[in-house]
Order: C-alpha cells, then sequence, then structure tokens
C-alpha cells in the first residue's frame, strides 16, 4: 500500500517548497496539483478561449491530455506532448487557472489523474481539495497557511527579479482575490478538512516548517512500517 500525504491551503503558504523538499528527503514522490489547473489554463489561453465562460473551456478539454512526469525526481507537466512547466508560471495563467479551478468538468476532468498517481507512488501531493476530495483517506493531512501578507512577502521575493515582475502591492491583491475566489467557490472550496492537522507558517522560517513537516510525516511513514 502506498503512503499518501494530503498537503492544502491558500496560495504562497510555502506548500510546494515544503513538500517538494520534505518528499526529497524521505524518498516521496512530490505532486504539485496546482499544475494540472495551470496546464489546463494555460492551453485554453493559448487556443484564445475566454477562461471565464465555462462552456468554451468545457469544450476544449477533449483535446488536452495533461500529464505528469517525474524526470530525476522532479516533477514536470505535459500538455499534449509539451513540456509547459515554466510557462505555467505567470500571474496570467494564476488567475486563469484560479478561474477554471472553479468550472466542475474541469475538476473532474484531473481528478482521476490524481487518483492514479496516489495510488501507485509514496506521495506528497500539494492543492486546495486534497484531503477534502481527492485523497479522503489520506494517511495525513495538513493544511498549511500563512498571513496574506507574509504569502505576499514570500511569493515577491520569488518574482522581483524576472521580466514584468509585478509590485509587492500587486502581488498581495492576487492572493487576497485568489484566497476569495478560492475560498468561495461552489465546488471543492479551499477549505480545512475535519482530520487535517493546521500548521501556521507566518513566524516559521523555511527550515522550521520543512522540519515541523517532516517531523509529522517520519511519524506517519514509521507506523506504516511497523
Ligand atoms: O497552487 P497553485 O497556485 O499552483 O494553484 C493554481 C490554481 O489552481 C489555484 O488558484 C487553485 C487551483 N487549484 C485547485 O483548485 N485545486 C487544487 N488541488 C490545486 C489548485
Amino acid at each position: 500500500m502506498s503512503i499518501n500525504i494530503a498537503i492544502d491551503g491558500p496560495a504562497g503558504a510555502g506548500k510546494s517548497t515544503i513538500a517538494r523538499k520534505a518528499a526529497a528527503e524521505l524518498g516521496f514522490i512530490y505532486v504539485d496539483t496546482g499544475a494540472l489547473y495551470r496546464s489546463v489554463a494555460y492551453y485554453c489561453i493559448s487556443a484564445g478561449a475566454d477562461v471565464s465562460a465555462p462552456e468554451s473551456v468545457e469544450k476544449l478539454l477533449p483535446e488536452i491530455t495533461p500529464e505528469l512526469r517525474f524526470i530525476d525526481g522532479v516533477q514536470h507537466v505535459f500538455v499534449n506532448g509539451s513540456d509547459v512547466s515554466d510557462k505555467i508560471r505567470t500571474p496570467e495563467v494564476s488567475m486563469a487557472a484560479s478561474k477554471v479551478s472553479a468550472i466542475p468538468a474541469v475538476r473532474a476532468f484531473l481528478f482521476d489523474l490524481q487518483k492514479k498517481i496516489a495510488r501507485e507512488n509514496d506521495i506528497i501531493m500539494d492543492g486546495r481539495d486534497i484531503g477534502t476530495v481527492v485523497l479522503p483517506d489520506a494517511d495525513l493531512k495538513i493544511f498549511l497557511t500563512a498571513s496574506p501578507e507574509a504569502r505576499a512577502d514570500r511569493r515577491y521575493m520569488e518574482l522581483k527579479d524576472k521580466p514584468d515582475a509585478p509590485t509587492y502591492e500587486q502581488v498581495l491583491a492576487d492572493i487576497i482575490k485568489r484566497d476569495h475566489d478560492d475560498s468561495t467557490r461552489a465546488i471543492a472550496p479551499l477549505k480545512q478538512a475535519d482530520d487535517a492537522v493546521l500548521c501556521d507558517t507566518t513566524k516559521l522560517s523555511l527550515e522550521e516548517s520543512v522540519e515541523t513537516i517532516i517531523g509529522m510525516i517520519k511519524k506517519v511513514k514509521d507506523g506504516n512500517n511497523r
């Protein structure tokens, strides 16, 4: 039986960085499910679709084959055979991913792929609805959060040296808007599962956050080996 760890939480809480490091240390595969929603959004934008109109997104789904490949332990996202891992990280794709992720047909479309990866591997999977919808029987559920300002600070530091970097105020405004949209949508809203452990990283350094999470996962792993 594979071990499944679910990490959910809002944008910029450090889920991906923390989960990636913990997975590398513990020999798990790290699965970033946000990348799947981003890959759908990216395809729709490239095809000229209006991502705010569910029908135009739904119409394109049969043309999209998203795939996660793990190359040297690192997740790459492919759409129809092309590696789009870098192209899906722009602010435009972030906003579009939030929009397409509210469409039930898109969530259904990506559900089986996420389940299959979890069935076949020891994974740390991060997203918004992993503990509540995708892996309700996960061995451990963590809800990772931090204040909007702390999250905007971290995201800004990642983006500030890139071409066309947004200002800190834009990053904060985007985070607040995405939090609102992700938690108030009708389907699979961002919410802590009843049996998830809350971990607030506002005052923790990255190293402290990683250590906390690794400690939690090790207990589960050791329990499973007994
Ligand atoms: O984690 P991220 O910023 O890469 O996610 C992009 C968008 O996808 C985000 O606005 C919420 C959505 N998402 C989701 O609805 N469910 C998931 N399991 C993962 C991401």
